[in-house]
């Protein structure tokens, strides 16, 4: 099925067409609402990503690529995020060369795997690199950054539309290709608009174009979007935009403040427009669902020691207002304090798709949380490429389990009946309310054995009846309805899903339900259990 396409193509975006009927349109890959969680759908179904994301690089070589496949099986990955390179799409300015694509996309249907593709354009990790050679040797025509000491970097400007207008093409080529070689199979299911994008080494362009747009007002489209989700701003933009004195026009200086902050608000603006016509012409192609990834702030640092104008948090409510074609904003997260980043991340309806995070134990322990807490779409670590043992690691595990309790998850999603947790010895418990009765989560404790760390999620998924998956943790309930007055543990019994049946394995009582007390999934073995409570008074 590999084709390279020589000719000089027309974006439809450009000729003002559609690129799909309605009815073509609804089958594609697509975000739907279901309670208070957006899910997406593939082929009619939700599906929750259990993705894994390549080192940049291994895309890029079919060859490199073909053991990779079984490992993504031994993993139970069902999706892969995948690198597609700007210079390896456009060799030559209106050559399109789609054979790694074509590849890629074979591979991943031998394998019954799903992809996303990460469109490295413009920017990758806040660079230029993976730009093609004529667009780098061009840099009069494409314009770079220049930093505050003067010095132009290979980091393409927002500030120049030849740069958002050559990459919004080679995009635009890139999902009409996709639409024509997989608009019905739909192996790809979503797409990632550029990389990380931001000014590292400053607070923001200083080149001339990006000057003299910084000394004009703040736009009035963003300065009304703001003004009328006032009270639901990010905390951190709503004070940096009070303190400057709440102004609804100005410069970026007055409306945001001067200095980094004022100038993370400008690139925030910028970067996001940018990617916005990029990915606006890829969905005029292909509208299947498109997020761009951040690079996470630290406390310690200012705007310039993290990409200054990624989608952070604190600049969020910027980007949802500059990109609205973007579906979803999300964070790479390697800090510790993950979940805290989940919970940033779903500000203001944005639903959570982790690209990018640690592949080893914690990160096979914080996948169940962010799925579990926040109705995440998927989560994906990074690299699992350079796993050792890929399929005897904790990730494989997780996924194993995951991979069982997903219709599930999918089921009860947005309902209030799911509820994920991370327990350690600062967070020794959790609470959560669900099915009329409210669930007490604590570290494991049985003669003396104590769990240092526990994870897992619940699901409501009947009348008195639950299913949990995860390690180390217990559950004592108690009924938030009227009637008898005391909640005791009914049945517990381990098990597996196959192929969304139940299959009991032991009934666990005694030692492993402390005597009927609690609902214990033991330290140190991932499991899925079944428990049932009743009332008595
Ligand atoms: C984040 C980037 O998005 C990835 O492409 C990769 O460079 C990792 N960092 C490396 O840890």
């Amino acid at each position: 099925m590999s084709k390279i396409k020589h000719a000089m193509l027309i974006p439809l975006y450009l000729l003002g067409v559609a690129a799909a009927t309605p009815q073509a349109q609804a089958q594609i890959p697509h975000l739907q609402r279901q309670g208070t969680a957006t899910q997406l759908v593939v082929d009619g179904q939700p599906f929750l990503i259990l993705g894994g994301e390549l080192h940049n690089s291994s895309s890029s070589s079919l060859a490199y690529m073909e053991p990779l496949w079984k490992s993504m099986m031994d993993l139970h990955l069902n999706t892969v995020l995948a690198g597609v390179s700007w210079e390896l799409l456009e060799p030559e300015e209106g050559r399109f060369d789609f054979r790694l694509v074509d590849g890629l996309i074979d591979g991943a249907r031998r394998h019954n795997i799903r992809l996303v593709f990460l469109w490295f354009g413009s920017w990758k990790n806040g660079m230029s690199s993976y730009i093609p050679l004529w667009v780098k040797k061009d840099y009069q025509r494409f314009a770079r950054v220049r930093l505050q000491d003067g010095r132009t970097v290979e980091v393409l400007s927002t500030l120049c539309a030849a740069n958002w207008e050559a990459d919004a093409k080679a995009y635009a080529a890139l999902m009409r290709h996709i639409r024509e070689v997989d608009g019905t199979d739909h192996t790809v299911i979503m797409m990632q608009v550029e990389n990380e994008v931001g000014v590292l080494r400053d607070s923001r362009d200083r080149s001339e174009a990006a000057n003299k747009a910084f000394s004009q007002p703040v736009p009035p489209e963003l300065m009304d979007a703001l003004t009328r989700d006032k009270d639901k701003l990010q905390p951190d933009l709503r004070q940096k935009w009070e303190s400057a004195g709440s102004r609804t026009a100005g410069t970026w200086e007055q409306v945001f403040g001067a200095g980094p902050g004022g100038d993370e608000a400008f690139m925030a603006w910028s970067y996001g427009s940018y990617v916005e016509k990029v990915a606006k012409a890829g969905k005029a192609e292909y509208a299947i669902p498109m997020y761009a990834n951040t690079w996470l702030s630290n406390p310690q640092g200012t705007p310039g020691n993290w990409p200054s104008g990624c989608p952070e948090p604190h600049v969020m409510d910027i980007w949802r207002a500059a990109a609205p074609h973007l579906d979803i904003l999300s964070p790479d997260i390697y800090a510790p304090n993950f979940a805290e980043w989940c919970r940033r991340y779903v500000h203001a309806g944005n639903p959570l798709f982790i690209p990018e995070m640690r592949r080893e134990a914690d990160g096979a322990r914080n996948v169940f949380y962010a799925i579990g807490q926040h109705d995440a779409i998927g989560v994906s670590p990074f690299a699992f490429d350079s796993m050792a043992n890929p399929g005897s690691s904790p990730l494989a595990a997780s996924y194993g389990i995951l991979a069982q309790v997903a219709p599930l998850i999918l089921q009860h999603q947005g309902k209030g009946e799911l509820t994920g947790f991370l327990l350690d010895k600062e967070h020794p418990s959790a609470k959560a309310e669900m099915a009329g009765y409210e669930l007490e989560i604590s570290l494991d404790s049985i003669f003396g054995d104590n769990a240092e760390i526990g994870y897992g999620l619940i699901i409501a998924t009947g009348p008195d009846e639950f299913v949990g998956a995860g390690s180390g943790f217990r559950v004592a309930f108690s009924a938030k309805t009227p009637g008898a007055r005391i909640t005791g543990v009914g049945q517990v019994d381990e098990g597996t899903f196959l192929d969304g049946k139940w299959i009991p394995g032991r009934r666990l009582n005694g030692d492993e339900n402390d005597q009927g007390q609690y609902w214990r999934v033991a330290n140190g073995q991932l499991s899925i259990s079944r428990c049932t409570v009743y009332r008595y008074q």
